[in-house]
């Protein structure tokens, strides 16, 4: 009875507490207990005796709370997987209660379970290792501004439910599997372009507004036909899953990937507080840069609501040749003279023989090509005299290098053309395989990237190491050294393909490379981003989760483990 009000001083900060607030438990709970003191002790001894003991008890209380707060937030600037406890997600009856609660703010509408609505949201079908049965999600919700979306994750924040943001759903690595029971925030309902500034080269949009459909709006609107956004991706891709993997592409080499081409983001964390990480301006020295925190985060930190995005100047001239070449080596080596001559050329892509024979295999091509490694480029410039005066020194290096083939697009189509078809290379690869290896063949799309200097040998070694192996594999790059290894394979022969395919990417790390150069990690690449940067950079990553995202409710076990009992190895 006695040490009631005591225990409540020490007790009280503890609900919602912060690491903060418990340690200033430990440490200001003295003071609060004299002042305390001068009300009891005038009642005497058994008093004086009884607030010794609650004085303990409260010590003991606080040293014991901040011992847990130790377990889960270490006074260190790194967060080790054992730090962790698991996470305390809640259950089946939070979970339907979650939903009702999202239903009563966004409406009946916005909230879906049905298993059609369900299927489509477990699995894009594009990383081989497949979700296990209990990983789907149990609800879909579509929100359709960042209001909703702070209502949303308010609710969800109460009842602690993982959430995975989900946009395009083409991302390759397993990125928005439902590794845990929870809710999948689809936000392509959010799709308005709510502002183009022609005089500053940006666009303000809503987060679900696909690439294709922007470059469309400005292609349709008087005075922005020559804007573009300067990143392109997989098609069906939006601007916050694209912001969300750092996603490149073919415009890659001349524009930057998605991190140059945004200059703020809007996005609600996950207690549904709501932050911009800028204002409009392109130059900012102000304060951090979550920008950049949060491009590349795949929906780990944050719900991304809002993107101020740059955009490009399409050249008034543009113009695509085709280059074969005897081997491969002879095509980077060209590639990296091309970069040297510091011509502004739009894209780069190159496509080894296997690659070719495919291209030559689909009708989506009209013309027909010898299959010998080809570098399709995009040269654009002021004008036609402008773009010659280019030409002349590419094809003068070409030669250099011992081309068998040098010709342009003839129409804007046949460009279109060969550039669609580099777009839509997967479905050729997918027709391929389906027709020449087997009905049930599959292919596994893996990216590294290494140093330009390193393309030639490291891709003399990849192909080297899959001669070890029974499968066919292509090889597809972008300009920026970025290598696309897709390795056909029979259901029976997935573990050796997965082998390869790790074997590959420990090859391009070796070479001062990365595992994935714009696909990003998901669920399939985890294990090698630790391969790649150690456990401590993984461990400060694990970090900045917690501190942002401390339930750990945001697209929960991508690009590292966050629970210490998760065994998957992927
Ligand atoms: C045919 C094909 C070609 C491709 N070519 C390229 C290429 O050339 N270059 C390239 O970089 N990639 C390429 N990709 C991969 C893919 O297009 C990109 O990774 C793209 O950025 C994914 O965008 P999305 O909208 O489909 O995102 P999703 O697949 O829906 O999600 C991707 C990630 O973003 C997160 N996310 C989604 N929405 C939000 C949000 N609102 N807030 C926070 N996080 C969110 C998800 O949780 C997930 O982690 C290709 C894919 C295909 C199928
Ligand atoms: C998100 O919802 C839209 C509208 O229902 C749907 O067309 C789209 O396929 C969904 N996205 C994904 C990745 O499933
Ligand atoms: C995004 O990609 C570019 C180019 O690949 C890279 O230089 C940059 O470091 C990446 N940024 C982030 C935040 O991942
Ligand atoms: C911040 O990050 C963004 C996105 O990665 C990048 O475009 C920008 O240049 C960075 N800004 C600064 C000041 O570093
Ligand atoms: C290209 O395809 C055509 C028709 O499909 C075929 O006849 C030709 O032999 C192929 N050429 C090469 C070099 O594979
Ligand atoms: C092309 O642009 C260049 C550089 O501005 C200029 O000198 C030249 O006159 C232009 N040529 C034509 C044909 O417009
Ligand atoms: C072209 O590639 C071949 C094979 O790698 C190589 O032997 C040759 O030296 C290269 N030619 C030039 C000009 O680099």
């Amino acid at each position: 009875m006695l040490f009631r009000p005591l225990l409540r001083t020490l007790v009280r900060p503890t609900p919602l507490l912060s690491s903060k607030q418990v340690l200033s438990v430990r440490f200001l709970s003295p003071s609060a207990r004299l002042k305390n003191r001068t009300t009891y002790v005038r009642n005497g001894v058994i008093t004086a005796f009884s607030l010794a003991i609650g004085v303990s008890l409260g010590l003991y209380i606080a040293q014991q709370l901040a011992e847990n707060s130790k377990q889960t937030f270490p006074l260190s600037s790194i967060t080790a997987l054992e730090d962790l406890g698991p996470p305390q997600y809640g259950n089946d009856d939070d979970l339907k209660k979650c939903a009702e609660e999202i239903k009563q703010i966004l409406g009946e509408d916005a909230v879906k379970d049905s298993d059609v609505e369900l299927n489509h949201h477990t699995d894009n079908g594009f990383n081989p290792a497949k979700p296990l049965p209990h990983q789907r999600p149990k609800y879909v919700v579509y929100p359709t501004s960042t209001e909703q979306v702070a209502k949303v994750m308010k609710v969800v924040n109460k009842y602690s439910i993982p959430v995975v943001p989900y946009s395009g759903g083409t991302a390759l690595e397993g990125h928005t599997y439902s590794t845990r029971p929870g809710i999948v925030l689809n936000t392509s309902k959010m799709n308005k372009i709510l502002q183009v500034n022609v005089d500053d080269l940006d666009a303000v949009v809503q987060a679900g507004v696909g690439w294709q459909d922007l470059n469309e709006y400005l292609s349709n609107h008087e005075g922005m036909q020559n804007l573009m956004l300067g990143c392109d991706c997989g098609p069906g891709a939006h601007v916050c899953g694209m912001v969300s993997t750092n996603a490149s592409g073919v415009s890659a080499t001349r524009y930057g990937s998605m991190a140059s081409n945004v200059i703020s983001i809007r996005a609600v964390l996950a207690d549904g507080t709501v932050i911009k990480t800028k204002h409009r301006p392109r130059k900012s020295s102000a304060g951090y840069n979550l920008t950049g925190l949060l491009v590349g985060s795949e929906g780990t930190l944050a719900i991304v609501t809002e993107v101020i995005v740059k955009l490009q100047v399409r050249p008034a001239y543009e113009t695509v040749a085709v280059v074969q070449f005897p081997s491969v080596n002879n095509c980077t080596k060209s590639m990296a003279s091309f970069f040297k001559t510091g011509i502004p050329l739009n894209a780069v892509e190159l496509l080894d023989s296997d690659m070719m024979k495919c291209v030559n295999y689909s009708d989506l091509v009209t013309r027909k090509y010898e299959n010998m490694p080809t570098l399709v480029i995009k040269i654009g410039g002021l004008n036609k005299t402008v773009v010659g005066e280019y030409i002349k020194e590419i094809k003068s290096i070409s030669r250099a290098n011992r081309c068998v083939m040098f010709e342009f697009a003839k129409t804007s189509e046949e460009a279109d053309e060969l550039f669609s078809a580099r777009k839509n290379a997967l479905y050729m690869m997918l027709d391929y395989a389906f027709n020449e290896i087997s009905p049930d063949a599959k292919m596994w799309i893996t990216d590294c990237a290494v140093p330009l200097s390193k393309l030639a040998s490291t891709l003399e070694e990849l192909n080297e190491m899959m001669k070890e192996y029974p499968m066919q594999h292509m090889v597809l790059g972008h300009g920026d050294a970025n290598l696309h290894y897709d390795i056909f394979y029979t259901p029976d022969q997935y573990e050796l393909c997965k082998e390869a395919v790790d074997r590959m990417a420990k090859l391009a790390i070796a070479n001062e490379g990365t595992c994935s150069g714009e696909h990003g990690i998901g669920s399939g690449k985890r294990a090698l981003l630790e391969t790649e940067l150690g456990k401590d950079t993984i461990s400060m990553m694990r970090k900045l989760k917690m501190a942002l995202d401390p339930k750990r409710l945001l697209n929960p076990d991508k690009v590292f483990k966050i629970d210490p009992l998760d065994e998957s190895d992927e």
